[in-house]
């Protein structure tokens, strides 16, 4: 295990001004999108991602405080860092969540805010979310069957999901995403369905590959569908389909002529999108990751509890950024991981 790791020798930038220099790392990438993972707990239990029983979750004391994610916003601000995401576990289940997104989205040089969450309890917040400033919600929804969606969070809430959905429309949230884990012999025989959503409103779909980060090895079953695949049945259902533009995750981007909305394949197993990277990401506990893949991690909150320096975090994040493994294919040789679930880390 070598999970809290400080501040790394081999990088030598000085940060004097305020506004610091831009967090880059020694394969010429820049990084200008913070994923904050904001809570462990979680009110579904995907299959892939924990058990019914849940994951160790850290007691509250261990989890950042609004104050300690604010500082981190901040600070990142300072570093050229413009999108923020605030993720989970289920992020709608800390209290505090509408103004995280308020005082984040009036941080000076924060141009977006963005939340993924499970949709469940977004019925409740979409309206004071968009309010407070949010530019984009992510909803996990893996299928459009009831008795599936049961089967795969283990919860009876595709309904409530659904209306969460609904909510964000009416709320007027900006960018709506749906994001849907791609399982074999499970949803992909939804595809053209999931697509239909794109046809009168702007939203986009995107299909994810199953990734290896879950308890209870659902990896090990024969489920995975690569984002390769996911493209030749799009392609088959939808010949016509054109591609186009999306964020850096998005690899693969479509649209069906004159619908809506768009439709994107995240290779996240697969792993071709490292070369595009600008994430970083903090997990709830407050340990910057490098990459989401791997196993070294850099203890933030540490730093701030004992008393560190905006000057000191800026170092910690930059010195944990320049040495980010090329890809998630080295990043997961760094060691083996104290984590067991995506809850923990973040998505
Ligand atoms: P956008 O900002 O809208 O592109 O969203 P996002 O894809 O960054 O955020 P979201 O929380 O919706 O993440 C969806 C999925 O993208 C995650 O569950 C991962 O499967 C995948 N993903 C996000 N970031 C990474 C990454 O750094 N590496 C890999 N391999 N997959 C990632
Ligand atoms: N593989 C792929 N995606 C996963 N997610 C959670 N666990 C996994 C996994 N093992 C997805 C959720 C959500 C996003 C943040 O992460 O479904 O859409
Ligand atoms: Fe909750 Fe997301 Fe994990 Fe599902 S994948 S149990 S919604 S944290």
């Amino acid at each position: 295990m070598n999970r809290t790791t400080h501040i790394q020798p081999n990088v030598d930038r000085e940060v004097d001004s305020p506004a610091g220099p831009p967090i880059t790392d020694q394969f010429g990438r820049t990084f200008n999108y913070l994923r904050i993972a904001v809570n462990e707990k979680c009110n579904l239990r995907c299959i892939y991602c924990m058990p019914e029983e849940g994951v160790p979750f850290k007691p509250k004391n261990e989890i950042m405080t609004t104050e300690e994610i604010l500082r981190v916003v901040k600070v990142v601000s300072d570093l050229g860092v413009n999108k923020i995401r605030f993720t989970g576990g289920e992020p709608l289940l800390r209290g505090d969540i509408v103004k995280l997104v308020g005082k984040s989205s009036s941080t000076p040089g924060i141009e977006s805010i963005h939340l993924t969450t499970n949709g469940v309890l977004l019925g409740r917040y979409a309206g004071n979310l968009k309010e407070a400033g949010l530019t984009g919600v992510n909803i996990s929804i893996d299928t459009l069957n009831p008795e599936k969606f049961l089967q795969i969070t283990r919860r009876d809430e595709l309904v409530r999901a659904m209306e969460g959905l609904e909510a964000a429309k009416t709320a007027g949230i900006p960018f709506i995403k749906i994001n849907a884990v791609a399982l074999r012999g499970f949803n992909d025989n939804e595809i053209v369905e999931f697509v239909e959503l794109t046809k009168d409103y702007p939203l986009t779909v995107r299909f994810i590959e199953l990734m290896p980060f879950d308890a209870h090895q659902i990896w090990k079953t024969g489920k995975f569908f690569s984002a390769e695949h996911i493209q030749k049945e799009l392609k088959g259902h939808f010949p016509e389909i054109k591609t186009t533009d999306g964020t850096a995750t998005e690899h693969a981007i479509f649209q069906v002529p004159n619908y809506a909305g768009k439709v994107a394949v995240i290779p996240s197993y697969s792993r071709n999108l490292c070369g595009n990277c600008n994430r970083i990401r903090l997990t709830a506990d407050g340990n910057i990751r490098n990459c989401l893949y791997s196993h070294n991690e850099f203890d933030l909150k540490d730093l701030m509890r004992s008393g560190g320096t905006e000057k000191e975090m800026k170092e910690l994040i930059l010195s944990a950024m320049w040495v980010k493994p090329i890809d998630g294919w080295m990043a997961q040789k760094t060691g083996s991981d104290s984590r067991e679930s995506m809850t923990q880390i973040g998505g």
